[in-house]
């Protein structure tokens, strides 16, 4: 045991392959004019969880995320052969969510029955816009018509979907957006990934940026479609549990707050991430980011790990502030002190709730305001100092 109290082990598992890059984004996705060979990936992916397992048996799985890249991409066997080897070397919990990210083009769809029967209880969609000009100019493959088509075959294959969207596009105006929103959150039962656009360095986007000839919304326009954002969403019960994430109460992706709130996870295929406790000591991994290249080294090392370091405790408790300070439910303070062995400085938090940046709750729990959520980075900047 690791004296922190552990209730959640999550499991991400990265396919790393789309069919085509989207100009924004900066994810590990490659597009291959080749077929791949799934079911070499299958055997590799087991490889891995079984070597990963090694370092931390006896966990209960209590979330799976099968992320991307397009992992809708794979057959539903494949699907199957994954959640089968993560159930072969790790307890899985009765009732643990097992999340796929699909991309909502039709012929995906038609793969979702098939993804219910190999074990995936949740969709989670990136539909990105609901107008045919926007889809177009984000570089996707899917018409507005085609996305909400394959919602509505999410509705009736799973009990839980979400989908993202991205908002602060060129020339998007909060009016245009509330209308979007509305929309969204009709076809959305319980829970929606609303992204502000972020012109990542290296993508198309970032060239056609700095060119001037991508146009995105100023600060100004930014705040407002943010407001917009909360505003929309709280009003139709979908508030804010995370920044960009919302939902119905108790419908928050389970997987996610894992990350969020430090719990513990294990990052299997092409450059995923994990965070495993060992030997009271929090490891932080990554693994090869090409896809080729990882399966080289699975196939030669069992596990395609290049990186893996042990976080001093500061580091770890900084982890921890970080990304729980994200979650509306805000931290724990008295977990960060046990993490770091010295508590937050009193005096910083008095000044941040004067600025009206945090509050602290009757229970002790310190949270981020409305006010303080948009320039987060200064607040956990000053925390953690
Ligand atoms: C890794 S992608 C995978 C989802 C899936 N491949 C798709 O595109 O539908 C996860 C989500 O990140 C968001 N995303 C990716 N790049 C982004 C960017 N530059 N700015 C804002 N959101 C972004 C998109 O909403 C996307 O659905
Ligand atoms: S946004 Fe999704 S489909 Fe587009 S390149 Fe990134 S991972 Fe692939």
């Amino acid at each position: 045991m690791t004296g922190i109290e552990r209730t959640a082990f999550g499991v991400y598992v990265h396919w790393p392959f789309c069919l085509s890059k989207c100009p924004y984004c900066d994810f590990n996705s490659h597009v291959r004019h080749v077929a791949i060979d799934e079911a070499r990936f299958a055997r590799a992916f087991a490889r891995e969880i079984e070597t990963t397992a090694a370092r931390v048996p006896g966990r209960t799985v209590t979330s799976i995320f099968l992320g991307g890249g397009t992992p809708s991409l794979m057959q539903p066997q494949t699907v199957g052969a994954i959640l089968d080897a993560i159930g072969r070397h790790w307890r899985v919990a009765g009732d643990a969510e097992v999340t796929l990210e699909a991309n909502p083009t039709s012929v995906e769809a038609t793969r979702f029955a098939g993804y219910r029967t190999a074990g995936v209880n949740r969709v989670s969609l990136g539909v990105q816009a609901l107008d045919d000009a926007s889809l177009q100019e984000l570089g996707r493959l899917h018409s507005a018509r085609e996305a909400l088509d394959a919602v509505a075959v999410a509705r009736r294959a799973f009990d839980r979907y979400s989908f993202d969207l991205i908002y602060a596009r060129p020339e998007q105006t909060p009016d245009m957006w509330a209308g979007e929103l509305e929309l969204a959150i009709r076809e959305a039962a319980e829970h929606l990934s609303l992204y502000q656009l972020t012109i990542e360095e290296g993508t198309p986007f970032f060239g056609l940026h700095a060119a001037g000839k991508l146009k995105t919304p100023d600060e100004s326009v930014a705040r407002a479609l943010y407001d917009v954002t909360q505003e929309v969403c709280a009003r139709h019960g979908l508030p804010a549990y995370e920044i960009s994430n919302h939902a119905r109460k108790g419908a928050e992706c389970r997987h996610n707050l894992v990350y969020w709130r430090g719990e513990e996870y294990a990052g299997i295929g092409p450059g995923a991430h994990g965070r495993l406790d060992i030997n009271s000591v929090r490891h932080a991994t990554a693994t090869e980011k090409r896809p080729e290249a990882w399966l080289m080294r699975v196939e030669a090392n069992g596990h395609g790990i290049v990186s893996d370091d042990g976080l001093s405790r500061e580091e770890h408790a900084d982890e921890f502030l970080l990304m729980g300070l994200r979650l509306s439910e805000g931290i724990d303070p008295l977990r960060y002190a046990t993490l770091a062995g010295r508590p937050l400085d009193p005096h910083r938090i008095a000044l941040l709730r004067e600025e009206g940046a945090i509050v602290v709750d009757p229970d002790g729990r310190v949270r981020v305001t409305s006010a303080g959520f948009p320039v987060l980075d200064a607040v956990v900047a000053d925390l953690a100092a």
